[in-house]
Parts: C-alpha cells; sequence; structure tokens
C-alpha cells in the first residue's frame, strides 16, 4: 500500500476533520481537497490560536505543503481572497504553494443568490443550506453551462462567458421570484478576486500525476458520507459525493493512489440544517452536548443539533467508503455522565434494520434502538495513552468497534493539536 491517506467524516459534517487533518498534514508532501467549497468549516487550533479554513486545505497551516484546490471543488473567488487575506502573513506564504484545478467551477453571486431564493421557496422544506451558492454552482456544472477556473487565462473570453451565465441566472430568477441581478455590479465585484487567482491555476490532473509516487498526498474529505448526494439523507444533503468516490472523481488521481482510508466519528451525533436525525436530543442532554461540545456551526454559526452517538451511521458510512481505522473525536466531551445510550439499530415500520434506509421517509420514522455503557465522571484532556483512559471510555471505544468491525486508530481528547491518543 502506498503512503497516501484519505480523511473522510462519517456522519453529518463537523466531526473535527479539520484537526485530524491539521495534526496529519506536515507529514504529507501535499493536502488536496476534492470536493465542496466554502461551505466546509475546519477548525484548527494551533498554540491556542483558532483558525477556520472554508476553501483552503488544511494544509495550509503547514508551510512545506503544497496545497491543491481539485477539479471537484467549487471555488468563490471572492471567499478565496478573503480567506487568503484573513490568514495575514500565512496567506502571502501560502500563494506560491497552492495549486487550484483549471477544471473547478466557479462560485459566483448568482449561484448564492439563486441558493436564498430557492430555499425561500422551498418553505417547511428548506434543506438549510449554508447559502454559499454551492446547489446552484453544481447545478450549473451539470448542466453544462458553468465556469471553470481554467478560463481565466483569457480575461475578454471570460467576461465573454460569464456576461451569458449571469444574463441565464438573471432568466432563472425571473421565473422563480422577484429578485434580479445587477449584471454590472456583480462583474466589478467577481472580475479582481477573479484576476488574483489567476497565477495559481494549474492543472491540477496533470500537476498531481507529475508528482508520482515518491510524493505522500493526504486527501482532505469535506463534509460527512450522510450528506453525500447519493449514499446521504436525499434531499437533506449537499450537492457533492463527500465519501471515497469523490476523492477519486474530484482530483483525477485513481483508487490505487487512494492508500489508507480515515473515517472522522465524533463521539456523540450532531448535524446542522435540516432532514432527519434519529439519535437527536431535544432536550436537556442535546443541550448539554451542545454547550459543553461548543457545537456551533464553523461556518454559519448555527448551532448544531446534537444527539447520542448513532452506530448505524457509522457502520454504513465505513461500509460504503472501505474505511481501514476511525479517528474518534471530543470523547472529553462526554465526561461527567453516568450513562451513554449508544444508538445500535432502528425499528422502522415494526422492522429492525441496521443500515441506512434510502428513502427519507423510512428514516424520518425511523426509532433508534439504544444500548446503554456506562460514563465516566474524569476529565480526559491530559490523556496520551489508551491505558490513561478510565475503563468505561476504553469500554465505549472498543464498542465502537466491536460494532462497526473498524479498528479505531485515534482518540480526540481536546481541542489542541497536542490532545490525541494515537494507538
Ligand atoms: P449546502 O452544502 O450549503 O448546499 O448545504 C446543504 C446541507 O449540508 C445543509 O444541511 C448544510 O447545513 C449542510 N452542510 C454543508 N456543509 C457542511 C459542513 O461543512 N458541515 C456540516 N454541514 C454542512
Amino acid at each position: 500500500m502506498n503512503r497516501n491517506k484519505v480523511v473522510l467524516g462519517l456522519q453529518w459534517g463537523d466531526e473535527g476533520k479539520g484537526k485530524v487533518i491539521d495534526v496529519l498534514a506536515g507529514h504529507f508532501d501535499l493536502v488536496v481537497r476534492c470536493q465542496g467549497g466554502a461551505n466546509a468549516g475546519h477548525t484548527v487550533v494551533v498554540e491556542g490560536r483558532k483558525t477556520v479554513l472554508h476553501l483552503l486545505p488544511s494544509g495550509a497551516l503547514h508551510p512545506a505543503v503544497t496545497c491543491v484546490i481539485g477539479n471537484g471543488v467549487v471555488i468563490d473567488p471572492l471567499a478565496l481572497q478573503n480567506e487568503l487575506a484573513d490568514l495575514g502573513p500565512a496567506g502571502d506564504d501560502l500563494r506560491p504553494r497552492l495549486r487550484i484545478s483549471d477544471r473547478a467551477h466557479l462560485v459566483l453571486p448568482c449561484h448564492k443568490i439563486i441558493d436564498r431564493v430557492a430555499e425561500e421557496l422551498k418553505g417547511d422544506n428548506k434543506v438549510g443550506t449554508t447559502q454559499r451558492g454551492i446547489g446552484p454552482c453544481y447545478s450549473d456544472k451539470i448542466n453544462r453551462i458553468g465556469l471553470r477556473c481554467g478560463e481565466l487565462i483569457d480575461e475578454a473570453l471570460f467576461e465573454k462567458r460569464l456576461r451569458i451565465l449571469l444574463a441565464a441566472a438573471d432568466r432563472q430568477l425571473a421565473q422563480i421570484g422577484d429578485e434580479r441581478l445587477d449584471i454590472e455590479a456583480i462583474l466589478a465585484e467577481t472580475l479582481p478576486p477573479c484576476r488574483a487567482m489567476a497565477p495559481m491555476v494549474t492543472d491540477t490532473v496533470d500537476f498531481l500525476h507529475r508528482q508520482g509516487r515518491a510524493k505522500s498526498v493526504l486527501f482532505e474529505g469535506a463534509q460527512g458520507s450522510m450528506l453525500d448526494i447519493d449514499f446521504g439523507t436525499y434531499p437533506f444533503v449537499t450537492s457533492s459525493n463527500t465519501g471515497i468516490g469523490g476523492v477519486i472523481t474530484g482530483s483525477g488521481l485513481s483508487h490505487q493512489d487512494v492508500g489508507e482510508v480515515i473515517g472522522i466519528v465524533k463521539a456523540y451525533t450532531t448535524r446542522v440544517g435540516a432532514g432527519p436525525m434519529p439519535t437527536e436530543l431535544t432536550n436537556a442532554d442535546g443541550e448539554a452536548l451542545r454547550t459543553t461540545g461548543g457545537e456551533f456551526g464553523a461556518t454559519t454559526g448555527r448551532p448544531r443539533r446534537c444527539g447520542w452517538l448513532d452506530l448505524v451511521v457509522v457502520g454504513y458510512a465505513c461500509r460504503i467508503n472501505g474505511v481501514d481505522t476511525i479517528a474518534l473525536t471530543k470523547l472529553d466531551v462526554l465526561s461527567g455522565r453516568s450513562e451513554l445510550p449508544v444508538c445500535v439499530a432502528y425499528t422502522v415500520a415494526g422492522r429492525r434494520i441496521e443500515t441506512i434506509p434510502g428513502r427519507i421517509e423510512d428514516l424520518e420514522g425511523a426509532e433508534p434502538v439504544y444500548e446503554t455503557l456506562p460514563g465516566w465522571s474524569e476529565d480526559l484532556s491530559s490523556c496520551r495513552h489508551f491505558n490513561d483512559l478510565p475503563e468505561a471510555a476504553r469500554r465505549y471505544v472498543a464498542f465502537i468497534e466491536e460494532r462497526v468491525g473498524v479498528r479505531v486508530g485515534w482518540i480526540g481528547v481536546g481541542p489542541g493539536r497536542d490532545e490525541v491518543i494515537c494507538r
């Protein structure tokens, strides 16, 4: 097996991928983002300073790492410019080692407006998107009318195509509501950040192939398996493949380059936005998880819905992605509870199931079947070896391994880079 690794979220996003990737990134030559866009929010805490990355790969903060934004990512040029500026001198340091795929599609202001208007029209059926224009941009890609970063090479032609795309978006908005686009204002807002981005645009497929096996690659997933456009809780999902398939189609590397698949699992469950979540707690327990775990969206600041660990979700995500190792995050947040229920199956229409049903109505009606494990009172933040953990915490980890059939190789016991147990 090669030295490459893939990091994927196995729940509804926000599993703590940013920290795991940041810890790993320094050991790799390249960090590659393959799907999603500025809807992602990867939080990294270095020496007590919190940085949230949205579009930039988490290797950004490691000076020797080349960062690649692959063809499967949708890129908002304004958001990229702001994110680089927010990093200050680290942003200047990053520019020369940041490669942006010429095949990646551009998220434009019209996509963000359509995202908001389309959500408003859905009423009670809102997805609760991040309103970053992700769905409308991927729609244009699939509809074969999108604009790709590679077009930036010829600014006159780019502007011409941008005008055509904006005119089409304007017609779409006129059909669905009252809002119209100010095309000249959008051009004035969009062209400068596009120009700034142009020097970083590269044929990343060829670039990655030329790196060859001598270079090690860390693939950075965004969102989580349950938000996958095919395998997630459709229609309450994002608009990309968030799993192993998206890694391949979003980078141009093949299955032979994938290496070890690390699945990130939070020790409990959270979700932002609408859609079913069988183990959701709408009581004081849910509130306590939200407060102790700081469960507020890194991108939108929205409070996250919280609930007990759902091993039906985790088992399904391990199977569809071929997960080799689980990294369990935020185990410390569960300290101080006498008991910890863990969902091991659902009852759907009187029948026990241990997988995620395809029909959203079935998942909406699913009753979680819990097994209750003993809790622990100790603070875990100083534990650095598995045997430092209280017995009940070790049992919790072992229970996950037994039920899901995948080894837990990492355990997060606090937000800092060093607050990790490696087994
Ligand atoms: P969109 O990706 O903005 O279209 O949002 C679709 C759904 O995915 C919404 O429920 C969002 O809250 C959710 N979502 C998108 N990105 C993330 C993420 O990085 N973490 C958690 N949820 C996300």
